[in-house]
């Protein structure tokens, strides 16, 4: 794929550019988790936006989507939120570095990869933490990667309008091969959990529904979070997000909240926990208990969040009905996307199996399933 985004930008920009590669991510559990200052537990995988990109001499940003076939330019003295989603992705970081009183001078770049879009393996992220850290690198500007990742999630709120916390360019951005990630999204203090891949396998099916509800349905979550810490703060003016709130305080109040506020901080609270227990099981090679906390994850998110829908579902049943699926749940934001699914190895043929007889997308076609290989976070190709 590189040499193809290469072949590309020689053709169209007559240059030689330099080749960065950045990555999809997986999430095991701890969703919705990251902008209640929760913990996550993501991965950066096999499957990348490749990044090819050289100065221009010219007062202009040109941009090829390599996948959509699509040109972009613009002055850069014109950096504003554009019509086309996919530029925005990239004029918002531009944006964060010129906040940053750093001036980016014109650069030719051409992208593409096999992220698949809309499927919950954050192509958005891909994009944005491949262009900070390309820009980062080419004008040599020295930001450190945790800036690089704020940029990206600021472009995702300035640009693109999802209010979305920072799990996804963190884990783009700082992924390891072999190792999942830690994180605690309130200190940003984080830890590499290696993941033992002789015996079981991560496996992504894609319902084939693209979560377009998505970044309105987010929003609203995040707002009701925000005001049920309002509600509590009454009681404690030390709770500032919900990481702050324990069970018994919740439930203590329950008759305050009105009953979906009470159910969405309900699952974030207990998601959190889930993680702390699900990453003891994974420090102890458990993974039959892992996978226990995956549905149980799944479960909160399809009837105290609310955000999962019947396509999701039907892939998660499945799985818990097939052999040596130890656990399965929606990944990512939810309302379509891809289920992460826990499989014993000698068993995963027969998961795909089952799972290609019993689900079709809703355009009637097989799903795609993707066997997961933990790759490093974004880099420098050449
Ligand atoms: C999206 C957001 C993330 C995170 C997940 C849900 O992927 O970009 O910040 O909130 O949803 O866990």
């Amino acid at each position: 794929m590189k040499e193809i985004i290469r072949k590309s930008f020689l053709k169209k920009f007559k240059s030689t550019p330099k080749l960065f590669k950045s990555p999809g991510r997986i999430n095991l559990i701890g969703e919705h988790t990251d902008y209640n200052d929760g913990f996550v537990l993501p991965a950066s995988i096999d499957k990348a936006i490749y990044f090819a990109i050289a100065p221009n001499n010219l007062d202009k940003f040109r941009f090829f989507a390599f996948d959509l076939s699509e040109y972009f330019e613009t002055e850069i003295s014109e950096i504003q939120p554009a019509k086309v989603e996919w530029v925005n992705f990239l004029l918002g970081v531009i944006a964060q570095f010129v906040k940053e009183n750093k001036q980016v001078p014109g650069f030719d770049c051409v992208f593409g990869g096999d992220v698949p879009l809309g499927a919950g393996m954050s192509s958005s992220a891909a994009i944005e933490c491949g262009l900070a850290f390309a820009i980062n690198n080419i004008f040599d500007f020295n930001f450190p990667k945790l800036d690089l990742v704020k940029f990206s999630q600021k472009a995702e709120h300035e640009y693109a309008g999802v209010q979305c916390g920072i799990m996804d360019q963190f884990a783009v951005m700082f992924g390891k091969q072999s190792q999942v990630i830690k994180l605690d999204c309130r200190s940003l203090e984080y830890e590499y959990f290696p993941f033992k891949m002789e015996n079981h396998l991560l496996v992504l099916v894609n319902t084939g529904v693209k979560h377009s509800l998505a970044s309105s349905e987010y929003n609203k979550r995040r707002e009701q979070c925000e005001a049920a810490v309002n509600l509590l703060r009454k009681y404690d003016p030390k709770i500032t997000s919900l990481r702050d709130v324990t069970l018994h305080l919740l439930e203590k109040h329950e008759s305050e909240f009105d009953p979906v506020t009470y159910k969405r901080c309900n699952y974030v609270v207990k998601e959190n926990r889930r993680l702390q227990y699900a990453c003891e099981a994974l420090a102890n090679d458990d993974f039959n208990l892992f996978g226990q906390y995956m549905y149980g994850s799944h479960k909160g998110l399809k009837k105290k969040y609310e955000v999962s829908c019947k396509e999701l579902d039907n892939l998660v049943k499945i799985a818990k009905k097939t052999k040596g699926v130890l656990g399965a749940r929606m990944m990512g934001g939810g309302f379509g996307g891809c289920t992460i699914n826990l499989v014993e190895r000698k068993h995963v043929d027969l998961f795909e199996k089952s799972i290609k007889k019993s689900y079709k997308t809703p355009a009637g076609e097989e799903p795609e399933i993707y066997r997961v290989v933990i790759e490093d976070g974004t880099s420098l190709i050449v």
